[in-house]
Formats: C-alpha cells, structure tokens, sequence
C-alpha cells in the first residue's frame, strides 16, 4: 500500500467462499471493525481488490453482488476468465480466513432515482452489479422491473435460487425472462426485442453488463422498443492494466501560476481550491496535493473518478465509459481530465 491509497486501500477477510456455478465462485468480504464506514455503497458499485496471483499481484474491479440495505458483509461473485489471472486464482484459491487489499467501493453505474420502469439485460457475470440493483430497487421503491439475462447453458446461470425467490416475492412487478445460448444460439436484437416489456414508457431507463458484442445487440433490441438512447446505461468489465494500488506519477516540477489553471473542488463534504497544472489530469493534481480523490483504473474505462463539471471546460484524453448523456449533463472523468479553462468547478457527486 503507498501513501497515496493508504486511506482508501483496506484489508478485507474472506468470510466465505460460495460455489455458485462450476465457473463462479462468490467471496463474501468483512472490513475490520473501524473500517467499516469507508465500505457504504450504492447498489451497482464495484471493489478494486489486490490479488496475489501466481506470477504476481494484480488489481482487479469485481462489483458487488451484496445487497447495501439487506446484507452484512459484503460480496463479489467471480467468474472464471479462460486463461485470466486473477479470475483463476480466486476460484481455485480463496478460502475463508484470508485477507485481501482492496479500495473503498467505486464506480458511477448506479440506478438513476426516479418512478419511471426498469430494465436489466446482463450476461454471465454481468449479473453482478445488476442482481445488488434489481434488490435494492424491489425492497427501496414501487418501480416495475424486467431482467433479461443471457448464458451459455443453464447450469452457467449465476444466482438462479436467488432469482427465483426474488420472483415468488414480487412477481407483481418483476419480469425474469432467461436466454440459453444451448437452446436458441446467439440472441439477436430481434429475438430479446421479444423479451422486453411490449411499450416501454417514454422515461424507461436500461442497465446493460456483459460483453460488448451482447451489449450492442441489447442496445440495439431496445432502440427497437423505443428505449430513448440517453436512458441506456452500460458497465464494461475489463481488466485493469496498471497497478491500482501504485502511487500516482509525482507532477513534473512546480508549474508557474500561468502554466496553471484553478479549480474549486467539493470532494467528500470539504471544498478545496487548487492550482491545477495544464498538462496534468485532474486526478493527479488532488493527490499530488494531498486531496483524497477516488479512482481505480486511471485509464478512463472504469468509472471511478467521475466527477460533475460546473464550471469551466476540459479535455479529456480518453473516455471509454461515460455516455452522450453522461457528457451532456457534465459528467467527466478525473482521471482524463485536463483543464481548458482558467477557472473551473468539479463536484465528486458521483
Ligand atoms: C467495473 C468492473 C466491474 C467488474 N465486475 C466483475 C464481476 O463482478 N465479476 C467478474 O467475474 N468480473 C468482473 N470484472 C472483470 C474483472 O475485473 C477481470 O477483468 C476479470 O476477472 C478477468 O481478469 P483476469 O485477471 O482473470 O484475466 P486477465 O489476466 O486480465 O485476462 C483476460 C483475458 O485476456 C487474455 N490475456 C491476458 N494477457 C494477455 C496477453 N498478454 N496477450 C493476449 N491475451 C492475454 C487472457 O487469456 C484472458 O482471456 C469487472 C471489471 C470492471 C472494470
Ligand atoms: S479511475 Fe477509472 S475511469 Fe478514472
């Protein structure tokens, strides 16, 4: 752990290990007693953890399967990647007793509030993040949820007895509809369209996981539906490629008062006012001057760092996860962000 992340990196214990399919494993995860504050989180978030793997640690992001009002301890459900190194190493290694490093809990893909009906496309393990929001949204509000969840064969299906009691208890507004690629091949937009509820209502929001190509035939199934494209939200699950953990880039020298621009930032109920150098993002100006900001990938595809832009503008150097709606409402990425004005406003409201 280095300075930089020691107030966001915490050890965990592995309570239990949980065989949810041949191929997934569930870990369920205690923080120490007096870390337990910095582990709220908002269904749909994830954990960046350290895992020991064979020829050396990595970080990860696994999203919490947990449930924020209704579980203890926290949760993530792992699924074997073919050839993966961390996936691998936490399905034939994890055991109860054992810690691992993680990060406090991060991400922006969360249900949006509001009365308007749901709906979750996931594949595999892209029911992860989307099982912790589908039981935060029946226990936490009246809305109407359909589920579509693709997988290979039924026996990959990840959380099929929790789905079913979820069923049995809210089978007034919940709608599971199953997708086996043993049984009907590739789904297509036309065939999930079949899926979907007949007429979804102008404010229908969607939450798509899983891999690309499937999340682009969901889109496209919901475009046909009539799901407007800025209520269309999607989690990428990649693997991280940097050392999560790893200290940030110290800044190049001192940056005169005219190579810098200066930003007001609302971070965690405090509001700083920094001097923000051009050439470096903004993520690394907060904790090069020792501002607790939060973030995982640092390679603009997790999420972690998103921010509100209020005033000013920025570039940023690469976005592969906020949306055209995201953008439009300001959304921006910290740790992609590099000031193009002389004076600019970012809230962590994320
Ligand atoms: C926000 C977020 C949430 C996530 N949530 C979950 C979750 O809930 N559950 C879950 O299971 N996963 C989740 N993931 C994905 C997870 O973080 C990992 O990406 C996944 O477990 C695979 O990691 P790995 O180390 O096993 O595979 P990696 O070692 O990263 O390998 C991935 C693939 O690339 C190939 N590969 C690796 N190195 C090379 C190379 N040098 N050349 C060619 N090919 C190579 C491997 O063979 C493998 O097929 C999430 C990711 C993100 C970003
Ligand atoms: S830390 Fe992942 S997008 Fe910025």
């Amino acid at each position: 752990m280095t300075a930089s992340t020691a107030s966001r990196s915490h050890e965990l214990t592995v309570v239990e290990v949980i065989t949810e399919t041949p191929d997934a494993v569930s870990l369920v995860l205690a923080a120490a007693h007096d870390a337990r504050e910095h582990f709220t989180y908002q269904a749909g978030q994830f954990l960046t953890l350290r895992i020991p793997a064979t020829d050396g640690a990595v970080s990860r992001c696994y999203s919490l399967s947990s449930s924020p009002s209704a579980d203890e301890h926290l949760k993530v459900t792992v699924k074997r990647t073919s050839g993966g190194l961390a996936s691998n190493w936490l399905c034939d290694h994890a055991t109860a007793g054992m810690t691992l490093e993680s990060l406090t809990p991060a991400g922006a893909f969360t249900v949006r509030p509001a009365e308007s009906e749901l709906i979750f496309v996931a594949a595999g393990s892209g029911i992860t993040p989307v099982i912790s929001m589908i039981r935060a949204v029946l226990l936490q509000s009246g809305r109407r949820v359909t589920l579509v969840y693709a997988n290979r064969d039924r026996e990959s299906v990840i959380f099929a007895a929790e789905l079913t009691e979820l069923l049995a208890a809210h089978d007034d507004r919940l709608t599971v509809a199953h997708w086996l690629e043993s049984e009907s091949g590739l789904p297509t937009p036309a065939a999930l369209r079949t899926l979907l509820p007949a007429a979804p209502g102008a404010e229908t929001a969607a939450y798509l996981c899983g891999p690309a190509a499937f999340m682009d035939v969901a889109a496209a199934a919901l475009h046909n539906a009539g799901v407007a494209r800025e209520h269309v939200h999607r989690e990428v699950f990649v693997s991280l490629a940097t050392d999560a953990f790893a200290a940030p880039e110290p800044a190049a020298g001192n940056a005169s008062a005219a190579d810098s621009a200066t930003a007001t930032v609302e971070i965690d109920g405090d509001t700083h006012e920094i001097s923000w150098p051009r050439g470096e993002v903004l993520l690394d100006a907060l904790l090069n001057q020792g501002i607790d900001a939060p973030y995982a990938c640092r390679e603009g595809n997790c999420g972690a760092c998103a921010y509100t832009l209020r005033q000013g503008e920025v570039s940023m150097r690469v976005n592969d996860t906020l949306d055209d709606y995201e953008l439009g409402i300001g959304v921006r990425l910290a740790c992609q962000s590099l000031p193009e004005s002389d004076r600019l406003t970012a809230v962590f409201d994320r």
